[in-house]
């Protein structure tokens, strides 16, 4: 390995000195370096590539160090880090992985554990023939670490264990916010008692702030042509302006990974796992990104809006002279775009609902190619590049954009996971996005181990710019 010029480190990919970015993401190093391919499907082989750039899916799962499943989006690079795919071990595993995909009715979902169950000697047979197919099981290297790597954390089974697992336990508080955008920041402003605010992100304002930021300091005065993102920006810099109240702490960087009845919570942050109890908690987590119904949408070089705001916000992701595709609907499909603009890229935007008449004339007088009214029908995907087929509902005058990326900015689907942990009940609206806790249509509930719980924002089915309306008054 030769010396690494400034600013730069170098990882080992696959048996391949890589001189990449120093202080990124190996999912976004990768993406820098046109490796598009981060993982396969397990069934049936699908190729995966950066999509949440927050833990969230499993599209870039790596073999690190010697260590496998880790996230590639949430481990820094570092000079010497050893990074593979993980792809099907047996040599039989890709050609089936092939069969099987052409013919996917015959292998239904949960075939690979109920099929052959008995007698016990063949379902070892089968296990024994299935389970190199995944590419995901192999052990890892003697002497790799055996703690999760930098950002990976599995939350505990039952409160004991996490209690076990805990370096720190804060106590108790009267109030819990987790979501620090503008409805976790509202929520906050009004907490009483000794009360924590918990986001992921470095600073107040949720996924969209530090975008936002980026673009208003790359438009300037342009920013007002664009008025959705205007108002945004002006709203949540407000939000995130306003005074906390005294005896409000801030876990910022920090995220709840696990909760256990009837009012424990464990987070994780720069110091390593802390124990805490609550009285109440405001779940304003948000929303993850959905990907929308197309054929091809697993394809590599497709991304969420809120994981572009992360790769290029915090991972710095390089976008100049790229040609990106923004497609979709509401205040992301414009976020994004001028994002992409304010670091560089070539943008073609496809907003497929009517309206937003500034907008698409500030989008003319920015250089952006526009299809108005198109919505994504498939993705193909080849080499380093991403070809998306266009059209009109019910029409058929058909468009094909190539790009490097393409963002679909699809609703998004309600975070519930925590919720989820203490009891709530879920109900499925495809209205709000999909799963929602039955306690988002109430101002407070009590769940069934006596915490009390408030779902609001994006985490209960609101669109974002109904999120922003409602934090103006
Ligand atoms: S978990 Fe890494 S891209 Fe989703």
């Amino acid at each position: 390995m030769g010396a690494a010029t400034p600013g730069t480190v170098t990882i080992l990919f696959e048996g391949r000195d890589l001189s990449v970015r120093e202080g990124t993401s190996v999912a976004v190093a990768l993406w820098e370096k046109n490796v598009r391919v981060l993982s396969h499907s397990p069934k049936y082989g699908h190729p995966r590539g950066l999509y949440c750039a927050r833990g969230h899916c499993t599209s870039c799962l790596m073999r690190i160090d010697g260590v496998p499943n880790v996230r590639a989006c949430e481990t820094p690079v570092r000079d010497g880090l050893r990074v593979q795919r993980q792809d099907p071990g047996a040599f039989y595993g890709r050609p089936l992985q092939r069969v099987m995909a052409a013919a996917g009715q015959v292998f239904p979902v949960g075939f690979y554990y109920k099929w052959f169950t008995r007698p016990a000697w063949l379902s070892r047979c089968f296990l024994r023939l299935i389970r190199p197919l995944t590419g995901v099981g192999r052990l890892p290297d003697r002497g790799a670490s055996s703690g999760p790597a930098a950002g990976v954390g599995e939350p505990a089974s039952d409160g004991a264990a996490a209690a076990s697992l805990a370096r720190r336990d804060l106590g108790l508080f009267d109030c819990v916010v987790v979501g620090a955008g503008a409805a976790g920041l509202v929520a906050a402003a009004h907490a009483s008692g000794r009360a924590l605010l918990v986001d992921d992100h470095a600073t107040l304002g949720g996924q969209r702030r530090g975008a936002l930021d980026a673009v208003a300091a790359a438009l300037g005065q342009d920013l007002a042509r664009l008025p959705v993102l205007a108002g945004a920006h002006a709203t949540l810099s407000r939000a995130a302006g306003l005074q906390p109240r005294s005896g409000l702490g801030l876990a910022l960087g920090g995220v709840i990974v696990g909760a256990y009845e009837p009012d424990l919570l464990l987070l994780r942050d720069q110091r390593g796992l802390s124990l805490l109890r609550t009285r109440r908690l405001v779940w304003a987590a948000g929303a993850l990104d959905a990907s929308g119904g197309f054929a091809g949408n697993d394809r590599p070089g497709l991304l969420g809006p809120r994981g572009l705001y992360r790769a290029v916000t915090r991972d710095g992701l390089r976008v100049e002279g790229r040609r990106a595709l923004v497609t979709g609907v509401g205040l992301d499909l414009w976020l994004a775009a001028a994002l992409l603009h304010a670091r560089g890229a070539k943008v073609v935007i496809a907003p497929s609902e009517p309206g937003w008449p500034e907008e698409l004339k500030a989008a003319g007088a920015l250089g952006w190619t526009v299809h108005a009214g198109l919505r994504v029908e498939e993705a193909t995907a080849g080499g380093a590049d991403i070809e998306l087929r266009l059209g009109p509902p019910g029409g058929d005058a058909r468009t094909r954009v190539r790009c490097e990326l393409a963002v679909i900015c699809a609703r998004g689907k309600p975070a519930y996971d925590i919720p989820y942990q203490l009891g709530a009940r879920l109900i499925l609206d495809e209205s709000r996005g999909g799963y929602v806790p039955r306690e988002a249509d109430r101002v407070e509930s009590r769940l069934p181990g006596g915490l009390l719980l408030t779902v609001t924002g994006e985490a209960a089915g609101l669109p974002p710019g109904a999120v922003l309306a409602a934090a103006q008054r």
